[in-house]
């Protein structure tokens, strides 16, 4: 009989994250430490009142506050202090293998070069590999409250270091700002040959899962929750077993479910959709992965075989090998039977 709780249960588990963006780790102390060394202003005179800021109805309004965050950052020293920072909590929290978002044009736009915030970033992720033993992949993604010429550029800086990123990705301002408008960028970026991504049904309609599977043919949808307002939609992600990057903290905070009992995540799992758990921006909505397994484990009542299930698909949705995702599914089944 094992008797491990499932908070200890939940700690102790190997899991992946699959939808973080490393702009959205940026702690407040952290943020003060970086804005004082590089001569920044914050519009917050301490960390207790930035932290009061962190209240939002809607993905743009915590837009404007993560953008406003990331303006601090400008050395290459400071891309890699952030994502080390991310990787060493992560670490504590048995998270094994990160598949992780940079939003280029974040810094480009205020003059910051694509090389200084990919060689901070990525020297971090060498690091992680080797002192932490955390594998990585890393996603570009395009903001798409930008026009298309802009993403067409960005795709142009990563060309140098193609070897470096696996995958291009879409974020930001969801509304008004559908998939179709970057079908050619993407069609542009497959032919490079990477993999695409795509934020879809957030906040916006089940329409734009569509549109990000027919034209910008993804192979994993972040977020993905309005689904279930189709169910020919839900048939079909089913069919394809199409990875749902599904982060239930972000989605309290930013008021796309009213309360954590209310999240679709166990029935999204009763259904058959492959879906997994991800902190999305842990630094302002409250938790890193265990936080958010915790979240949903306890409003929904969650067995230790659904928390299993979670884990194991986070590995059965990344990139890493087949041979690296059957040991990893392997070690999560031996966990399971001894706790
Ligand atoms: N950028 C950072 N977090 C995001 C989210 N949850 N949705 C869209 N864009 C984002
Ligand atoms: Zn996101």
């Amino acid at each position: 009989m094992n008797t491990t709780s499932i908070k200890k249960f939940i700690e102790g588990i190997p899991k992946a994250e699959l939808h973080l963006h490393i702009e959205g780790t940026f702690e407040p102390e952290l943020m003060f430490e970086i804005a004082k060394r590089n001569n920044k202003k914050i519009k917050y005179s301490s960390v207790e009142e930035l932290k009061k800021a962190y209240s939002f109805n809607n993905l743009q309004e915590f837009l404007d506050i993560y953008y406003a965050g990331a303006n601090v950052l400008i050395e290459e020293q400071d891309f890699y202090d952030l994502t080390w920072a991310y990787l060493t909590k992560v670490h504590e929290q048995n998270v094994v293998h990160v598949e992780l978002f940079f939003d280029p044009q974040t810094h480009t736009d205020r003059g910051v070069s694509f090389d200084t915030v990919i060689k901070g970033i990525h020297r971090a992720l060498e690091d992680g590999k080797e002192q932490l033993g955390i594998s990585f992949k890393l996603i570009m993604s395009f903001l798409r409250h930008l026009d298309e010429a802009s993403a067409f550029k960005t795709l142009e800086q990563a060309l140098p270091y193609k070897k470096w990123i696996s995958a291009v990705g879409l974020d930001s301002s969801e509304l008004g700002n559908p998939p179709s408008k970057f079908e050619r960028v993407f069609a542009k970026s497959r032919e490079e040959g990477f993999i695409t991504v795509a934020h879809a049904g957030e906040e916006g309609p089940s329409e734009y899962i569509w549109d990000a599977l027919d034209l910008l043919k993804v192979t994993r949808i972040d977020h993905g929750n309005r689904c279930l307002d189709d169910d020919t939609l839900v048939e079909r992600l089913v069919a394809l077993q199409m990875p749902l990057t599904v982060c239930p903290l972000s989605n309290l905070e930013l008021k796309v479910v009213t309360d954590l009992k209310d999240h679709p995540i166990a029935k999204m799992l009763d259904l058959g959709l492959l879906v997994t758990v991800n902190s999305d921006d842990p630094a302002y909505f409250g938790g890193y992965m265990n936080e958010n397994y915790q979240g949903i484990a306890e409003a929904l009542n969650l067995s230790k075989q659904q928390i299993t299930e979670l884990t194991k698909n986070s590995f059965k949705a990344s990139w890493l090998s087949d041979h690296e995702k059957d040991h990893m599914i392997a070690k999560i089944d031996t966990y399971f039977h001894n706790n």
